[in-house]
């Protein structure tokens, strides 16, 4: 309801008065003000007076009236601890959505680290339901990877590249972290929550060596709305592609392949050239001890 208001104040030409906008609703008058007022209160500019309601501008928040419709129900917070625990109970409960959050006081990254979430990034975690083996889920990561960085080249025309196993880097800083938890059997995935953090336009001042943000690389504030859009489109498109396509891709835009790497894995570190991509996301290292494949751990380029 409250997206087609918007979508009439956008349109009109002159000030909507409550009463049509009730005829075009079909609810009442006290209906309709209630929505504007809800409006107001989420930062929209909304100006009354006796000829009716004029839309003057829009917050830059990414709230589910603004994203249009993506096929998929948004839940829209201003502060959150984490996107990943509102994710996980709503999978839990056998939903399918995207949450979203403007700020996180406990983001969540890999391997048990902080995510600082400061106002600006985009920070989000999707349920998906895919038909897969529980073994294939890390694939998934990988593609959201491919399709940050995809996005990311496609609207601004830089140089996004990939870090195994699924960071996205612009300049050897980090742009983006992807972080996924899953629930399975034996043989099938329940659901998979894909977390993903993009450094949009916070600025970032704790890792300035390691990540950096759009808005600090561009110079200027990049559209949040139209960025978060673009990668989930992207993420329609390559969700479902043969593992042998997705490999493929992020063989294409890695950062890691013929970089000496360290691999620090739950019980072991790896130490030597990093030479391939497996179909099933696994990284090939050729190390002193011979040749050997990585399926999960924290990988450090060193040069
Ligand atoms: C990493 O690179 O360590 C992964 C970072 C993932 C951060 C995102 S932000 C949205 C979602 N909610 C979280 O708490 N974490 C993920």
């Amino acid at each position: 309801m409250r997206k087609v208001i918007l979508d009439i104040l956008a349109q009109a030409q002159s000030p909507v008065s409550g009463e049509e906008l009730s005829k075009k609703l079909g609810v009442s008058r006290v209906a309709v003000w209630k929505h504007i007022q809800t409006l107001k209160k989420l930062g929209y500019g909304i100006e009354s007076n006796s000829l009716g309601y004029r839309l003057l501008n829009r917050p830059d928040l990414l709230l589910p009236e603004e994203l249009g419709d993506l096929g998929i129900k948004v839940y829209h917070f201003q502060e959150l601890p984490s996107t990943m625990d509102v994710a996980r109970k709503l999978a839990q409960k056998g939903e399918t959505a995207l949450v979203i959050a403007e700020t996180q006081t406990h983001g969540k990254g890999r391997l048990g680290r902080n995510w600082h979430s400061d106002k600006g990034g985009i920070y989000f975690s999707l349920i998906l339901r895919p038909h897969v083996y529980p073994a294939s889920a890390h694939l998934l990561c990988l593609m959201t990877a491919i399709c940050v960085a995809k996005a990311i080249r496609h609207l601004y025309g830089l140089k996004a590249k990939l870090k195994w196993p699924n960071d996205v880097l612009i300049g050897g800083k980090k742009v983006c972290g992807i972080l996924a938890e899953m629930e399975a059997e034996m043989d099938m995935v329940k659901y998979i929550n894909l977390g993903v953090g993009i450094n949009a336009n916070n600025t970032i001042s704790y890792y300035a060596k390691t990540a950096v943000s759009l808005k600090e690389l561009l110079g200027k504030e990049v559209n949040r709305k139209a960025l978060l859009i673009e990668v989930l489109n992207q993420i329609k498109y390559h969700l479902g592609q043969p593992e042998e396509k997705l490999t493929q891709l992020w063989k294409q835009l890695s950062d890691t392949l013929g970089k000496k790497v360290r691999v620090i894995a739950p019980r072991q570190i790896f130490e030597g050239e990093a030479i391939s991509l497996d179909t099933d996301g696994a990284l090939i290292i050729k190390t002193a001890q011979g040749i050997k494949k990585v399926v999960a751990g924290d990988c450090i380029h060193l040069r």
